[in-house]
């Protein structure tokens, strides 16, 4: 004889179920209803009488603590389980039928509602699991998508980073090639076309003339190549720190936009790491840039706050100001890098920047370095 193949799984199963606290509590409960429709098998108890509880049956009551173990078995294993309930229940309650003397409507339509009430409570719970399950799995996906979109978020702030890094490094090596190559190359050009110049008494007026302008336009290239290495990485950052490389910075820009730059010193200056000193200084360099560019005012503001927790970089003007959009990065999009690289340059160094402006009022950055992070080396 072949053994359906569900009855095999369920043999396999019945030891767990029968290890299981749930499974007695349901085979209790129908174990109460049992005893509840059929009291004449119990010996010594005195059946209740009609309308003997809260104007039920005996044989009511009885056929609602069936919903016990409907309820429970739904509840606990599930649709499948709470289905052979409802047949249970059916087949405990169909034999009281035939011992009852007389079957009224009462009885019938009790049994049937207790069938219906079981399946809507079975079809609820189920509706029920499955929504909760649905909504589990939207969740657990919700949670990957983030996950991924955190980690992407991640690699692209390292990426960002390490662009930082290699662009400051580039031009930290082409500054010192335009110095030490370049600018060497020039002086010693000039220097030779100026003995030779002043050697040169043989020369025409018209070739000392030529040499003459000459020699005048390599200086102007020595001087604009100096220039465009300071601008690149000024040296004065290097070897003498942020202070007095924003005081040749706001001389710089003010004579480029013909602009006065105020820059004032509050609290007992002192030094930060290299990167430290290198993001404000960039900070400031981008933002008294875009005074001169954008803001329309021939007025900025640049203050150093040194307090004992903390060091405070505020650059302001009075110019025409801008509606700052929600996120300073969606500016990149639209090709405007000043105010998105300064904000991840900021986050580099573990700094807090604040950008404030309105229409007509002007512009206000500030750059907060908490003095814990940045302790100076
Ligand atoms: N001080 C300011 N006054 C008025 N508007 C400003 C000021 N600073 C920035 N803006 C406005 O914010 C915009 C974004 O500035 P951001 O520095 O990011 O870009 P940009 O200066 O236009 O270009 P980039 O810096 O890439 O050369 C500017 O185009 C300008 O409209
Ligand atoms: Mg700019």
């Amino acid at each position: 004889m072949r053994v359906p193949k569900s009855t095999l799984a369920a043999l396999r199963r019945s030891p767990k179920l029968l290890l299981n606290i749930h499974f007695w509590v349901v085979m209790a409960l129908f174990g109460g209803g049992i005893l509840l429709h059929y009291p004449q098998i119990i010996p010594f108890i005195e059946p209740l009488e009609p309308d003997s509880f809260l104007f039920l049956t005996r044989h009511s009551i009885g056929r609602l603590v069936l919903l016990l173990p409907i309820t429970y078995a739904a509840l606990v294993f599930g649709l499948r389980a709470g289905l052979a309930s409802v047949t249970a229940a059916v087949l405990i309650m169909l034999p009281n039928l035939f011992l009852l003397t007389q079957i009224t409507n009462d009885d019938v339509i009790e049994m049937a509602g207790i069938v219906v009430i079981g399946l809507v409570v079975n079809l609820w719970l189920e509706s029920y699991w499955t929504d909760k399950k649905h909504r589990q799995q939207a969740y657990a996906r919700l949670e990957t998508a983030q996950r991924e979109l955190q980690r992407m978020q991640q690699n692209l702030r390292f990426y960002l980073k390490q662009i930082t890094i290699a662009q400051e490094e580039e031009r930290r090596r082409i500054a010192q090639e335009l110095h030490d190559d370049t600018a060497q190359d020039l002086v010693v050009m000039s220097r030779k076309l100026d003995s030779f110049i002043s050697r040169g008494s043989d020369l025409s007026p018209d070739d000392i003339n030529y040499l003459e302008d000459l020699h005048h336009l390599i200086n102007r290239t020595l001087s604009e190549v100096r220039r465009f290495s300071q601008d690149l990485r000024p040296s004065v950052l290097d070897d003498l720190g942020l202070l007095p490389a924003l005081e040749w910075l706001t001389s710089e820009l003010s004579k480029h936009f013909n602009m006065d730059i105020e820059i004032k010193v509050q609290g007992a200056a002192r030094r930060f790491p290299e990167e430290t000193e290198l993001v404000m200084f960039r900070i400031a360099q981008e933002s008294l840039r875009n005074i001169g560019k954008h803001a329309k005012s021939k007025k900025a503001w640049v203050t150093l706050n040194f307090s004992p927790d903390k060091t405070v970089l505020t650059i302001k003007d009075k110019g025409k100001g801008f509606k700052p959009p929600e996120r300073i990065g969606d500016l990149a999009a639209l090709g405007k890098l000043g105010l998105a690289g300064m904000q991840e340059r900021v986050q580099l160094i573990g700094g807090q920047l604040k950008i404030t402006s309105h229409p007509g009022k002007g512009t206000t950055v500030i750059v907060t370095v908490m003095d814990s992070d940045n302790i100076s080396q």
